[in-house]
């Protein structure tokens, strides 16, 4: 058994937690971080692509913007499709802003790396992760591998574990309050070998249902389809896979995406998750752990990255002189950002998927409202400004 000592203790090495980290270090404040799987999974698991300017503007001021620089791809806008008919929404022209395509484990690879070069303590396949007193002034993570275990004496805790984390869990009964919303769709999401046919993202509304084309690199395009939430992935040949993107995507102009070699196919479930409060005692959850959005709105690694940004200036305040007034404001500050991403991903999602057996008035609504922000420039202003990230509050 191994008695350690840290100011912060971190569960999970995810965007949130290396992030989190990352900041605290460059305010001098001491972390550990703790996650259950390996380096190598860590930083090939293939989810989110689209940095907010917001996002893109943290990371370079924090210093690990260098590679995002060179390979990150600046998008000014996207195009929103109905039934092969895409319109451009100009972001730049719109809100003076961009987003950024990089992929998300391209960000955790270059946050391991920046750690490991600053002798950061960050501990993979690191066995059964507990919590223990959280509600003391002296909280402990405790850790078991392979029956040995280390015990782990934090000032805090930072439960950066996502959806499916323990850290949550660690809040009493009745101490939480849970809001979701689930869909009755699922996506079904392919990573080909292909270069992409267009620079820009193209969500496109079908009467098929939903899809999606983006990217990750010069040579690399991800594209999405709406499907059922228990769609069994055998059943999707990669020729079933293509020509169902092409009648969704294909367009009127002739655009449709370039076909190439399927890498990667998998199910991605949609989720709308809220827990408040984000602390309790020592304890502070952050990213996926707190909260999940549908992926159509491109917020979920983004909110991420607020809340370790909040956190970290809460925990700053507190150690250097003893000002706890961030700490306690922390659940509260996130949540105003947390609530517009989730109204922002649901509207995403409400107005582009299909529902089936909806009633005839609200696909009407629904295809109106589709043309009013593919028409209307306030409409448009108002999807550019919430996709391209809210500023962030100052605290
Ligand atoms: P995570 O990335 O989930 O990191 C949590 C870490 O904690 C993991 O490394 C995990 O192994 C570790 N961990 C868990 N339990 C323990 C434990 N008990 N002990 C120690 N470590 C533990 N967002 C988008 O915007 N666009 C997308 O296309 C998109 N696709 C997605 C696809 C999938 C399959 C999933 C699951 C999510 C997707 N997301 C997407 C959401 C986005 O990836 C997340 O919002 C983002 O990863 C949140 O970062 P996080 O650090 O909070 O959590
Ligand atoms: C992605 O590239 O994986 C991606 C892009 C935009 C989204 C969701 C996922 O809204």
């Amino acid at each position: 058994m191994a008695l350690l000592e840290t100011q912060v203790g971190i569960v999970g090495a995810g965007p949130a937690g290396l992030l989190l980290s990352h900041l605290l270090h460059l305010k001098g404040i001491h972390s550990i971080v703790l996650e259950a799987k390996s380096r190598s999974y860590c930083e090939g698991r293939v989810r989110a692509g689209v940095l907010e300017h917001t996002s893109v503007q943290m990371l370079h001021e924090a210093g690990v913007g260098e590679r995002l620089d060179r390979e990150g791809l600046r998008h000014e806008g996207i195009d929103l499709g109905l039934n092969g008919v895409r319109h451009r929404i100009p972001f730049v022209e719109l809100t003076g802003k961009c987003v950024t395509v990089y992929g998300q484990q391209e960000v955790v690879k270059d946050l391991i790396a920046h750690r490991l070069a600053d002798g950061g303590d960050l501990r993979f396949e690191c066995g059964e992760v507990s919590l223990d007193g959280i509600e003391t002034g002296r909280p402990r993570i405790l850790v078991n591998r392979d029956g040995v275990m280390d015990e782990i004496h934090c000032s805090y805790i930072a439960g950066c574990d996502g959806f499916h984390g323990i850290s949550r869990g660690m809040f009493p009964d009745g101490s939480l309050g849970i809001y979701e919303r689930s869909y009755p769709f699922a996506w079904l999401g392919i990573l080909a070998e292909a270069a992409p046919s267009q620079d820009e993202l193209v969500y496109m509304h079908h009467e098929r249902g939903f899809a999606l084309y983006s990217m990750r690199s010069p040579k690399i395009t991800r594209l999405y389809l709406q499907c059922a939430p228990d769609e069994n992935i055998a059943e999707w040949s990669d020729d079933r896979i293509w020509s169902e993107l092409h009648l969704r995507l294909g367009c009127a102009d002739g655009w449709r995406p370039t076909e190439g070699r399927i890498l990667q196919k998998g199910v991605t479930g949609m989720r709308s998750f809220v827990v408040e409060p984000l602390q309790y005692g020592r304890l502070f959850l952050a990213g996926d752990a707190a909260h999940i959005v549908p992926p159509t709105g491109a917020k979920g690694m983004n909110l991420a990255f607020a809340d370790v940004h909040y956190l970290a200036q809460a925990l700053a305040a507190q150690f250097r002189n003893g000002d706890g007034r961030r700490l306690e404001s922390y659940s509260e500050t996130c949540l105003r950002r947390i609530w517009k991403a989730q109204r922002f991903s649901w509207w995403m999602t409400s107005l582009l998927h299909r529902f089936e057996n909806e009633p005839a008035f609200d696909h009407r609504r629904q295809l109106a409202e589709l043309e009013y922000v593919m028409t209307s420039r306030a409409a448009a202003t108002s999807l550019a400004e919430n996709y391209v990230g809210l500023p962030l509050d100052e605290v």
